[in-house]
């Protein structure tokens, strides 16, 4: 049953990658004329909190548990991660602390990548015993803590009672030895929700925003009545990274889809990048040669944005000059963040 959700989830993210509209598209970055650096000397490492990376960009959390297939993807990904230099985050370990025969598909993600910066994953029903034991399990070197609430909502079988969540979350900060990213799935966190979050301790966040993989649109398709209200429901990514902007470290996710919108995510005041949808789009349509040139192209075009920008570091996009469209020029205007 779990390993058939896994997989059912796999096949609609991939149909319900993309929404109507692209918020990126609505971010648009003053150009500058007047380049002076050389490609050559641009640096894409990148500092996320305490952790050094050497890209801001990092594959966001998918799977794991499920079986043969799951394992299979990442190892996959994970094999991309080490050979790309980047990060990478494992999808929920939850059904791997339940069933230990589940462990080895999360756990080939650090036999595939032993030097690499690994994430680990679980839902914020976690006690703090259970979040260890997911770091254990990985070495990881931070962990997510996923909040999905309109998915659990639409899912046939999601969980209702969420009363606990709150002290779980600041229990696992609490006691953690690695640094907590408490992230979205797709519906971007708000200022309020900030301010909340940073009242129990958290220092790290991943806005996983409205824009690119909609869990409202999987769920429903699992689904006899469809509950489709949900469907245009969140804050857009480029929004939420602004809500954001109180916290100390910011990651950016939700609906990013080149390098070019990577480079904006930055602009806006994100530290790094993450990509889940789309890595898995490249990977299952195109192998891991397509996943591969996916990854450089990335590059590529955050480098062309620090070429034009003349931003030589990661770090110095940010607070470059930027107009905004749209809704999500809508959305800062009525907010009063
Ligand atoms: C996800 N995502 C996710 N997130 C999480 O924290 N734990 C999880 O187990 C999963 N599982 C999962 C499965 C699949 C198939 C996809 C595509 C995504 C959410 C993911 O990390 C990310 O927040 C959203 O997908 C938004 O980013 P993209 O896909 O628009 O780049």
């Amino acid at each position: 049953m779990r390993a058939e959700r896994k997989l059912d989830h796999i096949r609609h993210a991939l149909t319900h990658s993309e929404g109507p509209i692209h918020y990126f598209d609505e971010v648009q970055v003053v150009h500058q004329s007047l380049a002076r650096l050389d490609w050559d000397q641009l640096d894409v490492s990148a500092r996320i909190g305490e952790l050094s990376v050497s890209s801001p960009l990092f594959v966001n959390a998918m799977t794991g548990g499920g079986g043969i297939k799951t394992k299979e993807i990442n190892q996959s990904l994970a094999k991309i991660a080490r050979e790309k230099g980047i990060g990478m985050a494992v999808g929920s370990q939850m059904s791997a602390l339940k069933d230990e025969s589940e462990r080895e598909t999360y756990e080939i993600v650090r036999k595939e990548n032993p030097e690499g910066i690994i994430f680990s994953n679980v839902g914020s029903e976690a006690s703090a015993e259970q979040a260890e034991r997911a770091v254990a399990m990985l070495e990881a070197d931070a962990l997510q803590i996923h909040l999905n609430i309109v998915q659990e909502l639409v899912m046939p079988e999601g969980d209702r009672d969420f009363s606990s969540r709150i002290e779980n979350i600041k229990e696992i900060i609490h006691r953690s030895t690695v640094p907590v990213i408490v992230k979205e799935v797709g519906f971007g966190l708000s200022s309020e929700t900030i301010d909340e979050l940073k009242e129990l301790g958290c220092q790290y966040v991943d806005v996983g925003g409205k824009g690119g993989t909609n869990f409202s649109r999987v769920e429903n398709e699992r689904r006899e009545d469809r509950i489709e209200g949900f469907d245009p429901w969140g804050i857009p990514t480029p929004v939420s990274i602004l809500e954001s902007r109180s916290m100390q470290h910011v990651i950016a996710s939700g609906g990013i889809r080149s390098g070019i919108d990577g480079a904006k995510a930055l602009i806006l005041g994100a530290e790094a990048f993450g990509m889940a949808g789309p890595m898995l789009k490249a990977l299952m349509e195109g192998g891991e040669t397509a996943l591969h040139r996916k990854v450089d192209l990335i590059h590529d075009e955050l480098k062309a944005v620090m070429m034009v920008m003349n931003a030589r570091t990661v770090k110095e996009l940010q607070g470059k000059p930027y107009v905004l469209h749209g809704e999500t020029k809508d959305w800062m205007n009525q907010r009063n963040i």
